[in-house]
């Protein structure tokens, strides 16, 4: 069949839409109708070289839609079944999966790539082969995606709201409730406050946490943290740093939360400042994946205690952490409906990235059309 779809065929250019053909699912595999999809900042870093991966690739990794064939031994989902998909699959059975660490499968290890296990790139089109980003790419109308990256949601679920579930949401709110582990009455910063650093202060006052301090240069960010939860916001690290000092008697925060667009060494070193003896910095957003974007001091960290924790998909366990946050959706708990700022069309695609990068969204998504 055929799919409509943005491509990134070369860093540092435009993404194209191209009509492109896709294969019917294999055994494992389903085909999924991509409703929805949201506009997660790693798409950019594919876009822009930061990331790198096998070209040409279908961009998109956050999406939902509607199950409509199934492959052989598919036992996961069926058809009409409505998913959100997990950015990273998870096997069940492998080392991780197994003690409970779903976001680093085994099965994970080809996000990049974009082919499904077998090396299987069921894309095709003009210039060969085509992958997938994380194994879904949902900026396409339909796609071909392994069993293990669908998580089956309750069918009167707005899929066009549930579709952030499939990486911003569990992303940020995984790094304050898993990751740094937020205990009530904590106080927590968290630098960055898009897609995901919103969700990470939906996570801080969940967990109960006394002070969130929100920090990004943009006004409209720290007003949307403010209305979901922050108890402070600031414009910089350092407007942060006197006032976090303030709040602890000048013992410092208990977790530091990071999530900016391109993470830098300065505002590693601003977290690091900024807890306390005990504290941990959790590292969430990207660069270039060889860039040496943490010099700390060594002595510091023993000294005080201190923990650089990694968090991929806020170390959630996709298949019980989706549909956890998806009730906290539905009992009100957990805002969703006030972090999409715009949709798009998928031809605005370009217009989005433009959008996320000028600073305007929290989240933009695209509404799929076929
Ligand atoms: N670890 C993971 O599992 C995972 C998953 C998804 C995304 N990410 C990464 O997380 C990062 C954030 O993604 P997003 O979609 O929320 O991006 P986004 O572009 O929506 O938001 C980034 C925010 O950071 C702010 N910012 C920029 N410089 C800053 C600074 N010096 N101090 C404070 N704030 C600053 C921007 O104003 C913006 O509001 C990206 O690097 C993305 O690739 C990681
Ligand atoms: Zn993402
Ligand atoms: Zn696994």
């Amino acid at each position: 069949m055929k799919t409509i779809a943005a491509v990134v065929y070369e860093t540092g250019k435009p993404i194209e839409i191209e009509e492109l053909d896709l294969d019917g699912p294999q055994a494992g595999e389903v085909l999924i109708r991509y409703t929805h999809a949201g506009l997660c900042h790693s798409d950019v870093h594919i876009a822009h070289g930061d990331l790198e991966a096998r070209l040409p690739m279908v961009l998109g990794h956050e999406g939902a839609g509607i199950i409509e064939e199934v492959g052989p031994g598919v036992t996961r989902v069926k058809v009409g079944d409505h998913v959100v998909c997990s950015f990273i699959p998870n096997c069940g059975s492998c080392r991780y999966c197994a003690s409970g660490q779903q976001s680093i499968c085994d099965m994970g290890a080809t996000i990049l790539e974009g082919y499904l296990p077998g090396e299987r790139f069921p894309i095709s089109g003009p210039r060969g082969q085509y992958g997938a980003m994380c194994m879904l790419g949902t900026f396409s109308q339909y796609g071909v995606i392994h069993q293990n990256s669908c998580v089956k949601v309750d069918d009167d679920l707005p899929l066009e709201k549930a579709v952030l579930v499939g990486c911003g949401v569990p992303t940020g709110w995984g790094a304050a409730v898993n990751t740094a582990n937020v205990k009530a009455g904590d106080t927590v910063a968290i630098y960055g406050i898009g897609g995901i650093g919103i969700n990470a202060v939906q996570g801080a006052r969940l967990s109960g946490a006394k002070n969130i301090v929100a920090i990004d240069p943009l006004e409209n960010k720290r007003e949307k943290a403010m209305e979901l939860g922050a108890t402070h916001a600031f414009a910089s690290a350092e407007e942060a740093q006197d006032k976090i000092v303030e709040l602890t008697r000048g013992q410092g925060a208990d977790s530091a939360i990071l999530t900016p667009g391109l993470l830098t060494s300065e505002i590693v070193a601003s977290g690091f400042n900024a807890i306390g003896k005990g504290g941990t910095v959790v590292v969430t957003g990207l660069n270039k994946l060889d860039e040496q974007n943490i010099e700390l001091p060594g002595s510091i960290l023993t000294l005080f205690r201190k923990t650089i924790k990694g968090s991929l998909f806020g170390d959630c366990n996709p298949t019980v952490d989706i549909p956890k946050i998806l009730g906290l959706y539905q009992s009100g708990d957990l805002k969703l409906d006030e972090i999409i700022t715009r949709t798009y069309r998928l031809d605005q695609v370009n217009e989005g990235y433009d959008d996320l990068l000028a600073g305007k969204n929290v989240r933009g998504v695209v509404v799929h059309e076929h």
